[in-house]
């Protein structure tokens, strides 16, 4: 499988810590979800991909440039409505007013809220501001979606929403990059596994063969630590 990306010993220190430590690690995967304990490194990983984080070494080596879009665990709306929120981007990108309002009025649909569409996005429940930037990501038509935990603030049905949606922005065509501290819910979307622990890449594995089989110690005492 050729990689879309290759990290090259990255690393990324800040004031004398090292939070990433000479990361190499190829993505070919259309489903990619990270994994490791609190303060292992996962969001700056992520972050450090999506170009907010300047890495202090290394580099990130695309085999071309890729449209992305990155949603986080909290939501972050815009004091308008909800297609307001999700038409934003669009407009930045230059598309004429028309065109937006009819995109984002489909992805408003494809999430479940057309009937929300001019509601305040703010007084929106946190699972429906998830949905909106979900909304918003997909409008973008992303070729690259990166996801920092966006179901961990929610119930267990709007999370299988979210989930549900995350899987049918896969099967429209875009590549999926997400951490999640469930593992069910990383058992169901990916399909490889990236293992981190202290900022170090510790293992990458086929799902199941993760699951089932983790190469590493570090990834069975986290698997035995998380499954009752
Ligand atoms: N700007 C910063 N300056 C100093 N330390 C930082 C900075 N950003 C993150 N860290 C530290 O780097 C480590 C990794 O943080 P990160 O948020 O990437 O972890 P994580 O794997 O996403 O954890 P969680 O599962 O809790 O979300 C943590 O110890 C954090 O405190
Ligand atoms: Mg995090």
């Amino acid at each position: 499988m050729n990689a879309w990306l290759k990290l090259q010993h990255l690393g990324l220190t800040e004031g004398g810590t090292r939070i990433i430590d000479d990361a190499s690690l190829s993505f070919a995967a259309r489903r990619t979800v990270v994994l490791g304990p609190n303060g292992a490194g996962k969001s700056t990983l992520l972050r450090l991909i999506h170009g907010l984080l300047r890495p202090s070494a290394g580099e990130l080596r695309w085999q071309r440039a890729m449209t992305q879009a990155m949603v986080f665990q909290r939501p972050v709306m815009l004091r308008t409505t909800a297609l307001a929120n999700v038409i934003y981007g669009l407009g930045l990108k230059g598309h004429a007013a028309k065109e937006c309002e009819q995109r984002g009025r489909q992805a408003l649909a494809r999430v479940g809220l057309e009937s929300l569409a001019r509601r305040p996005a703010r007084l929106l429940s946190g699972g429906e501001q998830q949905r909106v930037a979900l909304a918003r990501a997909w409008a973008l038509e992303p070729e690259l979606l990166i996801l920092d935990e966006p179901t961990a603030s929610l119930d267990p049905a709007s999370s299988r929403e979210v989930e549900r949606i995350i899987g049918d922005i896969a099967a429209s065509g875009a590549r999926i990059l997400m951490t999640t501290h469930n593992l069910g819910q990383a058992r169901r979307i990916a399909e490889q596994i990236v293992f981190i622990d202290r900022g170090c890449i510790v293992e990458q594995t086929p799902v199941e063969q993760f699951f089932t089989m983790p190469r590493t110690e570090a990834a069975q005492r986290f698997l035995k630590d998380e499954i009752p």
